[in-house]
């Protein structure tokens, strides 16, 4: 058994997906001890020695917090090449959409992807999950679409269905094929989506278990509502859960799309409307927003306090990606939830583990700290999830607990003993 001791305290939501409006269901456990048996949470007890089982391996948390393995449930982690020239034109006043228009933006990096083997992308992508998993993350959802080609977005899938084979964060695959109509199929979108929602590609996707969420940009630079609406029942037929981004850059409809498909959750909001929030709401449309893309791009942040009010239960990802955000780090994202979106601590943690999981429909196996739950475990070296989004940017991640298993220590740490 492993046990963790000398927490300043526990600090966990229930199973998600809950509401972030009125008093919170955050627990607080102080002088308490953590059992994990195997891959499981086994008891949460107060921390005296008669309560420590003999032979116990100890993991000491030094007087610091510890709060559920974080979930990153929006990422774009695979991916080839950097956009740094865009990043000088948005610095002098070009917008997001305007580098799209003009031949920039996810083409770019469709051009770096489309040049790089599989082992190419799995080398680039694996320091990326080696830093994230210091930073305290312990599952990660990663999309395709930036291939758009069946070879390519396959490719991209394989890539992390290797990922996951070769570091300890669980990785979540998601078929973003309908990401932008690629150069190829110029002004023929529904063509495009004919060729990506071939049998042959969804049943290659089923059979070899490539992904488990379809994804679409419903935008006015991307898809429409109805080649989206196609698109995500095609998949979803297939076994597939729709996801959509949606309301990023105008307001067409995206989100009332994810909510009438049974979308698990629709991203982005920056521009949603009230009658959106109102069928997410009604529909059980988890709202994953993310911070760190407005603050990336300069723009204005989803209205994360009215969608809260209104008792849609929101989530916050990093959207990590090559152009929008590069921000992989998601305490730094819970952190500019705070000081951006009017979040508080709790809140944030809640949106980043009880229904970050529930986004992933893994609620009822992660996402909150009590027993018979998966032991995914991250232990900071401060005393509260306050001070930890408080320190914006600094890493207060001292160890990591996957599944049981103690797969970070910070170099120095002398808090693992031996046997108790
Ligand atoms: O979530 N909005 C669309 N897709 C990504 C950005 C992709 C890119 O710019 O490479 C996003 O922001
Ligand atoms: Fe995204």
């Amino acid at each position: 058994m492993l046990v963790i001791r000398n927490i300043a305290q526990i600090c966990t939501g229930p199973r998600g997906p809950v509401e972030l409006c009125g008093e919170l269901p955050v627990k607080k456990y102080t002088e308490s001890a953590i059992g994990i048996e195997q891959d499981t949470i086994a008891w949460i007890r107060d921390d005296t020695e008669e309560n420590i089982p003999k032979d116990s391996q100890i993991l000491d948390a030094g007087g610091g917090c510890v709060i559920p393995g974080l979930i990153d449930c929006h990422t774009h982690t695979v991916f080839a090449g950097t956009r740094e020239g865009e990043f000088v034109q948005r610095s002098q006043g070009k917008s997001y959409a305007e580098i799209a228009r003009t031949g920039g933006g996810i083409k770019n990096t469709v051009e770096a992807v489309r040049g790089s083997s599989l082992d190419e992308l799995v080398s680039l992508a694996l320091p990326r999950l080696q830093r994230m998993l210091t930073l305290g993350v312990t599952t990660v959802e990663i999309k395709s679409g930036y291939g758009l080609t069946i070879d390519d977005e396959l490719k991209m899938l394989r890539a992390v269905q290797r990922l996951n084979t070769l570091q300890p964060i669980k990785l979540v695959a998601t078929y973003l094929a309908a990401h932008t109509t690629p150069k190829e199929f110029d002004g023929n979108p529904d063509g495009y989506l004919d060729l990506m929602l071939g049998q042959d590609v969804l049943d290659q996707i089923r059979s070899d278990g490539l992904a488990e969420f379809a994804d679409v940009f419903c935008e006015t630079t991307a898809f429409n509502v109805e080649q989206s609406r196609r698109f995500l029942l095609a998949c979803k037929e297939t076994g597939m859960t729709p996801r959509v981004h949606a309301d990023q850059i105008t307001q067409c409809g995206a989100s009332q799309l994810a909510a009438e498909v049974g979308a698990t959750s629709a991203d982005h909001l920056e521009r949603i409307d009230e009658a959106s929030i109102t069928a997410m709401k009604e529909n059980g449309t988890i709202a994953v927003l993310l911070p760190a893309c407005s603050f990336y791009l300069g723009v204005e942040q989803a209205p994360a306090r009215r969608i809260i009010d209104a008792g849609v239960p929101v989530a916050i990802a990093t959207d990590f990606n090559p152009g929008s955000s590069v921000v992989e780090s998601l305490p730094l994202t819970m952190s500019i939830a705070c000081t951006q979106m009017g979040m508080t601590p709790s809140q944030v943690l809640l949106a980043t583990t009880s229904n970050a999981a529930a986004v992933l429909k893994r609620h009822d196996k992660i996402g909150a700290i009590e027993p018979n739950m998966q032991a995914d475990l991250t232990i900071l070296n401060v005393p509260s999830i306050e001070q930890m989004c408080y320190f914006a940017g600094r890493n207060c991640t001292q160890a990591v607990v996957k599944s049981g298993t103690i797969v970070h220590s910070q170099p120095n740490n002398q808090s693992i003993s031996k046997p108790h």
